[in-house]
Parts: C-alpha cells; structure tokens; sequence
C-alpha cells in the first residue's frame, strides 16, 4: 500500500471564528447571486416554465431556502420549523421538474420572504454552533454544503436562463482572449498511481471521498477542450449523418431527435450562429464548443480517432504533480481558485477562448480544465472504494450506476465554492442545455527507456 498523502488545506488552518467568517462569506456571495438570476426578470417569468427541462425559477429560489431550513435551521440549530408545510412542495424527489409548475408553490414575494427569514436563522446559528464533535458541522460543513447546494441551483437557473426567449437580461464582459503561446495538441501522462478523491477536503461531497490509490496506463489528453472550430470540422464533414462515429444508443438518440447540431445553434446562409443568453452571434471558432450532449461529445472523439478520458484520467491529469507525488486541490496548486486561474463565477457570460488560462494550467500542462465548459467523461457515476452516503444518500447515491455519466470542472457558470480538482458531477448522456462540453484522450503505449 502507497502511503496517502493528503493536501494541504485553508480551511483547516481557520480560527472558529475566522471559519465562521468564512462560511457567512460564502453564503452570503451565494445569495447574492441567486438575487442576480431571480431579479433579473419580472414575476411573470420568475413563475413560468420557461422549459420541460427546467423548474421555474421561483421553485428553485424557494428550494433552495428550503433545504436550508432542514439543514441548517432544524437539524444543526434544532429550531422548531418555520415552514413545515412547504417540505413536500420543495422535495426533488416527490416532483418531476415538468410536474413543478402545478405545485401550490409560493410566489415571488412570499419566496423571497422565506428565504431572507431562513438566511436570518441561518446565519444567527451559525454564530454560535459548536464546529466539532458532530460530522455535520465539523469544519462548518453543513454550511458549506448548503453553500454548494445554493450555487448549483443557481447554474441551474442560469441554464434556465440560456433556454428563456427574449431579450438579454444578465450582462456581463468578455472573458480573456487565448495568450499567444501556441499549445501543443495532446499532453502525454505517463502510466503510474495517483491519489484520487480527498479524505481530507473539509467541504468535499460524499461522493469525492475517501482517497484512494488508482492505477492509470499511460495515455494522452487534449491540452485543451475540443473548439468550436475543430468541432465545426467533424460537423461539416457530415459527422452526424455517419453512423460509424456513434454509439448505437448516441445514433439512435440522435435520429430519433433530428439533432445536427449542439444545442442554440443554426445555420444562416451557410454560417453557424448561436444564441446565447438571448444574444445572436456567430458561433466563435476558438471557444469550447457548448452544450453538447455525451453522445455528440463520443460521435466527435470517434471522428478524430480518439475516446472521452476516463473520469480517473481527467482528475489525474487535473491534480497529479510528478515531481512531489501529489495530489493537489486544482491544477494550479492548492490555492483557491482566482480570477487569473480559471473562467467560473458567472464572471462571464461564456466560455472562454482555448489558452485564455496559462496561470491555471496543470504541472502536466493541461489547460482549462475547471471552468469554461463541464467535460463529459466516459465513466459511469460510482461510490469510491469505501463510499458513506452523507449526509443523505439522494445527494449522490441513488445516481449511481449506468444511467448516469460523470462530468468533471465546472463552467464558467460554477461558482468556487462548488467546484474542486475532486468534485463530481453526472447526468443523462442525452442532456446538453448544461454546460456541457469535452476534450479527448488516447491510448499511449508505454514509453521504453
Ligand atoms: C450534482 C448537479 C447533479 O443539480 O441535480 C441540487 C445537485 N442536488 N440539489 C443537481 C443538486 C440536489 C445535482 N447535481
Ligand atoms: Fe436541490
């Protein structure tokens, strides 16, 4: 057995009180940006279901408020309900998003009502919960998970937000252009173990621990996500009218759907434009190509005679320093993330162009791999060797198995606080009004010296 070496981490360096400061700071960066997506529309629209795919806004708004009085205000403050009756009306699990509209759920005002009364017990508990001796709150994870939980609804109303008709309402400036290094194609990643998953990330899900040794054969990765311009390429060389690039189920998905094309996409006199966030434009060619389904992003990586990475390959890639041996928290090192490292935060209103992040690269030289675009993988989502589900399996467990594919490093529309070099996300391989996007890998054969 490999002796695991854990990475140093901010957060356990913390006074009580400055991990309390900290944990305020997140929560309250985490509501402000919901008020951003909420208050960017009127109340007809916040109430309306601007897809199938999607719940209305207010239902996310009043979701999220609700999670937290569970969490925050009953199980770690032990307060009496404030709104017992609201639990069914916000349980994911009781309603489809297409069945949400029909809820007698709150409107704008009272939503907004609930949430600023929860936030208040919130915060009022968190002043003064002990921060050890329970799990829950221990390294004040219960906020920081409830933090998450905030920031992921609120990507998911962003998605709400890109499927809208209508004139833009969120506004934000361009990312950074490409540095003028011109990168090689593909990294090569020797064959060795590396530590993946964290035992010792203080906010990490249950579903990114424990850590664990994994053996990687050698193999080579994209330097960076595949570009609108090289998927352009397979698309107009009639990729998606040749079955031999496609899965039998990616095929018939895409027959039986008409799809010739990554979603918000259509073509105008023989130019590819988009809409994005009610902006037409032409689809720019240096950008990580966007909302992809898993299919599309396999059919692609057919065409240029690669594969999606597995998820062990993207996260070593990611975290793996050859020279110390370690895992590290990002590709950058074990620094939060910053605004030079990566394009996240809804900072942006898109992906940035491939090479825009030098500072972020991996020790490997491996580029963007957090943010920008979510990155299919072509592993199914697992528990770890020696998984717990905490603190509720519908979190993760009861997502594990086929149906599911893993997607790794968030988007420029995933917040900081819910993203690391070990967080896991998954979805239907059909799904691309996410933030979807790849890059490709490839066997290598072992070099011999
Ligand atoms: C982890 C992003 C797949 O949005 O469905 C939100 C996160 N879980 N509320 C999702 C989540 C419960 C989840 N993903
Ligand atoms: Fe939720």
């Amino acid at each position: 057995m490999t002796a695991q070496i854990e990475e140093p981490n901010p957060l356990r360096e913390l006074s009580p009180q400055d991990l309390r400061a900290h944990a305020a700071e997140a929560l309250t960066r985490a509501r402000a940006r919901s008020a951003v997506l909420t208050d960017a529309v009127d109340d007809e629209d916040l109430v309306r279901q601007h897809s199938k795919l999607m719940s209305p806004l207010v239902w996310d708004l009043a979701h999220i408020g609700s999670q937290e009085e569970l969490w925050l205000v009953r199980d770690v403050g032990g307060r009496e309900p404030l709104r017992g009756d609201l639990d069914e009306i916000y349980d994911a699990f009781l309603h489809s998003r297409a069945d949400r509209p029909s809820l007698p759920m709150l409107g704008p005002a009272d939503a907004r009502g609930y949430v600023r009364e929860v936030r208040a017990k919130s915060l009022e508990i968190l002043e003064k919960a002990p921060l050890d001796g329970r799990r829950l709150t221990e390294n004040a994870f219960a906020f920081g998970m409830i933090t998450q939980h905030e920031q992921q609804h609120d990507e998911t109303m962003l998605a709400t937000h890109q499927l809208r008709k209508g004139e833009p309402v969120l506004h934000a400036p361009a990312p950074p252009a490409a540095g003028p290094a011109k990168l090689p194609d593909e990294v090569y990643v020797p064959a060795g173990s590396f530590t993946m998953g964290t035992s010792a990330e203080p906010w990490a899900l249950d579903n990114e621990r424990p850590a664990h040794q994994v053996f990687v054969g050698a193999y080579y990765l994209d330097t960076t996500p595949v570009t609108n311009g090289a998927y352009l390429e397979f698309l107009e060389s009639g990729g998606y009218d040749d079955e031999r690039w496609w899965s039998p189920a990616g095929w018939e998905y895409r027959s039986a759907n008409g799809i010739v094309a990554p979603r918000f996409w259509r073509r105008e006199a023989g130019t590819w434009w988009r809409t994005r966030f009610g902006v037409h434009e032409r689809v720019p060619a240096a950008e990580p190509v966007l909302h992809v389904s898993y299919y599309e992003a396999e059919a692609y990586a057919a065409w240029a005679g690669k594969r999606l990475p597995t998820e062990q390959e993207w996260e070593k890639a990611a975290r793996y320093d050859p020279v110390s041996g370690r895992s590290r928290r990002f590709p950058w090192g074990d620094d939060e993330p910053r605004p030079e490292h990566a394009n996240l935060g809804q900072r942006h209103l898109r992906p940035a162009e491939a090479g825009a992040y030098p500072a972020g690269a991996s020790p490997l030289g491996v580029h963007q791999l957090i943010g920008d675009v979510w990155e299919w993988t072509s592993s199914d989502i697992h528990g770890y060797p020696g998984f717990a589900a905490f603190p509720y399996r519908e979190y993760s467990e009861v997502f594990f198995g086929p149906d599911y594919k893993v997607l790794r490093g968030g988007s420029f529309g995933t917040d900081s606080a819910a993203i690391r070099g070990t967080f896991r996300n998954w979805d239907y391989p059909i799904r691309r009004q996410i933030f979807s996007g790849f890059r490709c890998a490839r066997d290598a054969r072992e070099e011999v010296s």
